[in-house]
């Protein structure tokens, strides 16, 4: 079986400092590799920046700053993000790099030698705010302004000469391609709006532009800059290495698992990109996911509509493991979300704190007071103790096949209500009355413990710190960690010394 996992994030563009809606990409991608980790996978986890094209040429123009010094400025508020995220990527590709350019002039060197790409003339509407080329079906025309049906931005238009890739040619092996792979494109309703806009006809694309230079030149006619999408999404590829296709990242990884990407960006990356890489003679990617966005009020949030929620002033108010439960669990996966206070406080009062936190805590407060903190020496497992406990047995492939179809909602679902049932298990069996019943009281703490142990396993992916803190308790480590354990209820060593809890989350005191 193939025991590599390769996720990527979209790579941001630097016009302005991040927000939450690209913190949403960049946390749930990091649940992904996270858990693949702890499954036994070895991951490759990549996100970074998109540097080239009008749009930031653009912006350093309005700073009065050249490009790269602007790309500089803004790709690190980028990178410190996702320090800040406690993301656990592998890499962070920037693509005014280096081995970035080679990895593109190389592509585009495959295409054009393989007669894919010929140069001609483009003339039609162009976004800037979304570096797309869009038809005259795909214009209207709002309080005088022409602006894209599809993402409501502001369209110009564009007359000049221009490399052209042979997309039309693409078509139908685009179409065999997704119903040879029915799972490529997640979720089911994206994959139809994908190929339906296949079917509908697909002209050739325009691959270059010449009327401004911030971007990585056409290697055969240096007037040209390469199409910032071309460039963009090659950096799945540069970050492993390409065009060395020897080099052990290439061959480890290469196709990736899953781009996961918001749903704005779903035409490059399920209809361009595989077609590039087809007509490349590359494998395409196994899977492209489409999220949702978050939303502030009813709109996505976008620095030109003034509705940014900043993610770090989240973080300095309520922690990074609440923002990151919350916007995993809050937002049904693939669907679009909104983000409010009172939820967020919400979910750290009851779920956090009070479910989780204080489990955790009552739990190993009992131990300590009763058995000097050692793990239960005798245990007797009843049908209503092993009731609870074979739960995370039975559901066990349930739970990894949920992952691996990116039906988190699933996972999250099982978590709340194991942490309910936990609750619910230790309050109904009293252990403070237990004990004369030395057994009995035994049975019920080990039984508790191991449902904390497998409870922390599976909150890692999305609550790194945290649940790293509770399993703490039995001396379990990033590096121990084993997502497969959980099947199993006697892990734990009888007489070892379990180490005390510190507080996980504190409540939110004006919340009622
Ligand atoms: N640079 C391109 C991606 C190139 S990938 C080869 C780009 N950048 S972006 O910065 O505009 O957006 C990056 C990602 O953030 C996209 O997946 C986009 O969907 C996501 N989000 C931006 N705003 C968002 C929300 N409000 N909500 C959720 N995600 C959204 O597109």
């Amino acid at each position: 079986m193939d025991k590599n996992f390769y996720i990527t994030t979209p790579i941001y563009y630097p016009s302005a400092k991040p927000h939450m809606g690209h913190a949403y990409s960049s946390i749930v991608a990091d649940f992904f590799a996270r858990f693949k980790r702890i499954q036994g996978y070895k991951v490759f986890f990549l996100t970074g920046t998109d540097e080239h094209g009008q749009k930031i040429q653009r912006a350093a123009e309005k700073k009065g700053m050249e490009p790269k010094a602007f790309c500089d400025e803004i790709s690190k508020t980028f990178f410190d993000l996702s320090k800040t995220l406690n993301l656990s990527n592998d890499d962070f590709i920037r693509t005014t790099e280096d081995r970035h350019r080679k990895s593109v002039e190389n592509l585009w060197n495959i295409l054009e030698n393989k007669n894919e790409i010929y140069l001609s003339k483009y003339s039609g509407w162009y976004s800037v705010s979304d570096e797309a080329f869009y038809s005259e079906d795909e214009i209207e025309t709002k309080d005088g302004n022409k602006i894209s049906k599809i993402s409501g931005s502001q369209v110009e238009w564009v007359e000049e000469e221009s490399f052209f890739f042979k997309l039309s040619n693409w078509q139908e092996k685009l179409l065999n391609f997704y119903n040879d792979n029915p799972d490529f494109i997640l979720p089911e309703s994206r994959k139809n709006e994908v190929v339906s806009f296949v079917k509908s006809g697909l002209k050739d694309l325009s691959v270059s532009r010449k009327s401004f230079s911030w971007g990585i030149k056409v290697p055969s006619n240096k007037d040209h800059v390469i199409y910032v999408w071309l460039d963009a999404l090659t950096n799945y590829i540069s970050a492993l290495n390409y065009p060395n296709i020897d080099d052990n990242l290439y061959k480890s990884y290469w196709p990736a698992s899953l781009h996961l990407i918001g749903k704005d960006i779903l035409r490059f990356h399920a209809i361009y990109w595989p077609a590039f890489l087809l007509a490349a003679d590359i494998q395409p990617p196994k899977r492209v996911y489409g999220h949702g966005w978050i939303l502030s009020g009813e709109e996505k949030m976008s620095k030109s509509k003034g509705n940014i929620l900043d993610p770090i002033e989240i973080i300095e108010t309520y922690g990074l493991d609440p923002l990151r439960y919350y916007l995993i669990k809050e937002v049904s996966f693939g669907n679009d979300g909104n983000i409010s206070q009172e939820k967020l406080e919400n979910c750290i009062n009851s779920d956090l704190a009070n479910n989780y936190g204080n489990l955790c805590q009552r739990v190993i407060s009992f131990i300590e007071k009763n058995l000097d903190l050692k793990i239960p020496e005798k245990y007797v497992l009843k049908d209503e103790d092993l009731k609870i406990l074979k739960v995370y047995e039975n559901l066990f492939d349930k739970l990894v096949d949920s992952i691996d179809k990116q039906n988190i909602n699933f996972y999250v679902n099982f978590i709340q209500e194991q942490l309910f049932a936990a609750n619910k298990y230790f309050n109904d069996q009293e252990p403070w009355k237990k004990k004369e019943d030395l057994i009995r009281l035994n049975t019920i703490l080990y039984v508790s413990l191991e449902l904390i142990r497998k409870i922390s396993i599976m909150l890692y992916p999305i609550i790194p710190n945290s649940s790293l803190k509770a399993l703490k308790i039995f001396n379990i480590t990033e590096d121990t960690i084993d997502f497969n354990s959980i099947k199993y209820h006697e892990i734990l060593k009888i007489n070892d010394k379990l180490n005390k809890i510190s507080i996980l989350f504190k409540k939110i005191e004006n919340y009622d």
